[in-house]
């Protein structure tokens, strides 16, 4: 089956995102045609191993790259400077030099862990990300945005450093839980919310196909996604302006539903589908978007198996606080992601408090 090859350039370097479908046996000949020498040291969640742990080193080993491997358990309480040691040390005791490289496979917390790791290690090594769950895919192994979190803080130290490739095999999906490839669809179709309205047909005809993640139509739906991300991290590598802003459609209230539940009650991905209901009735009330979009956006998630509302009833004033405090907000000014239309998101700081209390309350039944 076809795979499909986009380019992400920067300002100082470009590197190629590799898609496709039961193709993990071609990573080492792809790491060849790039000319890295050295060792590969494999840094991989545990989740994946023993299978394909092995077949990556295998694939690399017949292109005569020694191969070293660490399997780590991952999850979002072990994204700290503890398993940033782990690493570290491991490192050290194999002897990693600066001319070996170091290859990332997992999700967004494996691939921001290594990758802040492969940027400090010796000043900097060349890094690979093989990303295996859909928000791994088409958003953190894109852009170079590496790091872990403090104590109380999410993300607060890191550094962007760019791959050399990002190679991404479909067929790692098939081993996630459901929960898990579900949220990872809210951030596709976030991305075709507000910035294709093809990909969001293509998103809701196919939904089938597309969830079935065996066929073009999946692949189709994953690349243009990872193309969207792409070309927004190209235009915008360090997130200065407002076209990288835009991706944080739905997150003003998910981050604030993921805060008010101690991060326990909802994955990333299903808070980001509340917090598009809100964002979508917040421009329904601002006579921005039509009731039939704001339905159309209501269909599309519940395809996707996410959430649209909640029976939980969670405090209002304290979620409109911790909105008010998220970073991406200016001076208590809440910057309000919304839709005109789908595929034409606006930006507005002007948006009233009693429509923000109704839109909240439209999310809980
Ligand atoms: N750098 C960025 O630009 C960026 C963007 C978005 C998100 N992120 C970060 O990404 C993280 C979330 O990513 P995530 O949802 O991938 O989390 P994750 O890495 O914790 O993976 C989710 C769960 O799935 C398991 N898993 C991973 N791949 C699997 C597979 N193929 N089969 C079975 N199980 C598998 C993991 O062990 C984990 O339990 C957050 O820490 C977030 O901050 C970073
Ligand atoms: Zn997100």
């Amino acid at each position: 089956m076809s795979t499909r090859n986009i380019k992400v350039s920067t300002k100082n370097e470009s590197y190629n995102v590799i898609i496709g479908l039961n193709m993990i046996s071609e990573l080492g000949d792809e790491i060849k045609k790039l000319g890295l020498p050295g060792k590969a040291f494999i840094v991989i969640d545990k989740a994946l191993f023993p299978d394909p742990a092995r077949e990556i080193q295998e694939s690399l080993e017949k292109n005569n790259y020694e191969t070293k491997l660490l399997n780590i358990e991952i999850d979002e309480s072990k994204k700290n400077i503890d398993t940033v040691n782990v690493i570290y040390e491991w490192l050290e005791s194999s002897k990693m030099e600066r001319s070996d490289f170091i290859i990332s496979v997992g999700g967004g917390v494996t691939g921001d862990l290594v990758g802040f790791v492969a940027s400090t290690w010796v000043r900097g090594v060349n890094l690979i990300h093989v990303p295996s769950t859909l928000i791994a895919m088409v958003d953190s192994s894109i852009g170079g945005k590496t790091g872990y979190n403090t104590k109380n803080g999410k993300n607060l130290v890191g550094a962007f450093y760019q791959p050399k490739l990002v190679f991404q095999d479909i067929n790692f999906l098939k081993t996630l839980p459901e929960r898990e490839i579900s949220a990872g669809w809210a951030e596709l179709l976030k991305h075709s919310l507000i910035y294709d309205k093809k990909l969001f047909d293509h998103f809701y005809q196919n939904h089938t196909d597309i969830k079935n993640l065996n066929n073009l139509n999946s692949i189709e739906a994953i690349s243009k996604s990872v193309e969207i991300k792409a070309k927004i991290v190209s235009e915008d590598i360090n997130e200065k302006d407002q076209k990288r802003i835009l991706l944080n459609y739905g997150h003003t209230t998910g981050h604030a539903l993921e805060s008010i539940t101690n991060y326990k009650k909802f994955l990333h991905g299903e808070a980001v589908s509340l917090g598009m209901m809100v964002a979508g009735n917040i421009s329904f009330l601002m006579g921005l978007l039509s009731y039939d979009n704001l339905q159309m956006q209501k269909n599309i998630l519940e395809k996707y198996f996410l959430p649209t509302s909640i029976s939980e009833e969670l405090n209002i004033n304290t979620i409109i606080d911790l909105t008010k405090n998220d970073k991406k907000s200016k001076s208590g000014k809440i910057n309000w992601i919304l839709l005109e239309d789908i595929g034409k998101p606006v930006i507005r700081n002007d948006v009233p408090e009693e429509i923000i209390i109704r839109s909240l309350k439209s999310i809980f039944v």
